[in-house]
């Protein structure tokens, strides 16, 4: 018999301000926030550390991943991940711009931070501004440096949109292979104001595969259970590379991530616009936390991603 599917990965969005404005999240350089439904306070630390030991208690969580708008915009970032660390969990991610990652890498690592995934879509400075309309490509390598040289275990992902990026497939796979650090090339999902002329940007897996074959042998990796990603080898090297094909190759059907967004509210798939609020939920209640994570789950996809009118911004990746 097929095992009941779990929550077993929590997702946090610890803010859904960011300071860049990239072009597959947001329809302007003002970057539009998800109005807070009706005056609603983002949560606290002490709510943030309340909340996220409710849901281990509960979930018995192997990881949890820190996530964002930005997340290096949360001032109590490092005291969060240090709550989180001694709650006993040990497999704590972030997933960042790195605009701020070369001053706040090594506090990160020091209170816990385990593994880092930044979002780097282009080398050349003139993409990555028409990526993220901001001119800020070397703050970003600059962050990446630096945590790399502190030995954390990091990821790229780079978003590919058609005619915009797809020329930087090739170069940051070699800036992959030279720093060591494995990149994802992502397919665009449908999210946000791009929901619905998505098919204008999106750049496939099998394109992304012909473009790096005509200069690489590669070779597939057997999938890791509740992946989001694929990996090949590149041949003769230990290099990995990875794609994240959430329309080619969905991965929906063995998901296990459950998320929270920065005012209390648990989603559980990126899909939806309802969050399940626990902040109303008494903490100490188990049955109420119970339901609310019953509700949740009914909002898991079993094939595909169907989209979301949200942004990335609001709910984190
Ligand atoms: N489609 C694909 N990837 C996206 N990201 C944000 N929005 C989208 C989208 N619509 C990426 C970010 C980040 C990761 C969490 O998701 O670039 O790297």
């Amino acid at each position: 018999m097929e095992e009941k599917r779990q929550f077993k990965k929590l997702r946090i969005s610890l803010t859904d301000t960011c300071n860049l404005a990239c072009t597959y999240c947001v329809e302007d350089e003002k970057g539009h926030q998800m109005p807070p439904e009706n005056g609603a306070k983002p949560l606290t630390l002490n709510e943030f550390v309340a909340t996220i030991e409710t849901l281990h208690t509960a979930l018995q969580l192997e990881s949890v991943r820190l996530t964002g708008g930005e997340p290096l915009l949360y001032r109590n970032i490092v005291p969060l991940v240090a709550a989180i660390k001694a709650m006993g969990i040990s497999n704590i991610g972030l997933t960042t711009n790195a605009y701020y990652l070369k001053s706040l890498a090594a506090k990160l690592k020091r209170a816990g931070v385990s593994s880092i995934n930044v979002s780097l879509d282009a080398l050349d400075a003139a993409v990555f501004k028409t990526m993220t309309r901001k001119p800020l490509l070397e703050k970003t390598l600059e962050g990446i440096h630096t945590a790399n040289r502190l030995g954390i275990p990091m990821k790229i992902n780079a978003v590919i949109l058609k005619g915009m990026n797809d020329n930087q497939v090739l170069p940051l796979l070699n800036f992959g292979r030279e720093t060591g650090i494995p990149v994802r090339f992502l397919e665009l999902m449908r999210m946000g104001y791009l929901h619905h002329k998505y098919a204008q940007y999106f750049y496939p897996e099998k394109e992304m595969l012909q473009l790096i074959e005509r200069t690489f042998t590669i070779h597939p990796e057997a999938r890791v259970a509740s992946s989001t990603a694929n990996y090949w080898k590149l041949e003769g090297t230990h290099y990995r590379f990875g794609i994240i094909a959430n329309e080619s190759t969905p991965f929906c059907a063995d998901c296990n991530r459950l998320r929270l967004d920065s005012y209390g509210n648990i989603y559980g798939c990126i899909s939806s616009a309802n969050g399940v609020s626990l902040k109303n939920a008494t903490l100490g209640n188990k049955q109420q936390v119970q339901e609310s994570l019953v509700k949740a789950m009914q909002q898991k996809q079993n094939v595909k991603f169907v989209g979301s009118e949200l942004s990335m911004q609001y709910l984190g990746g």
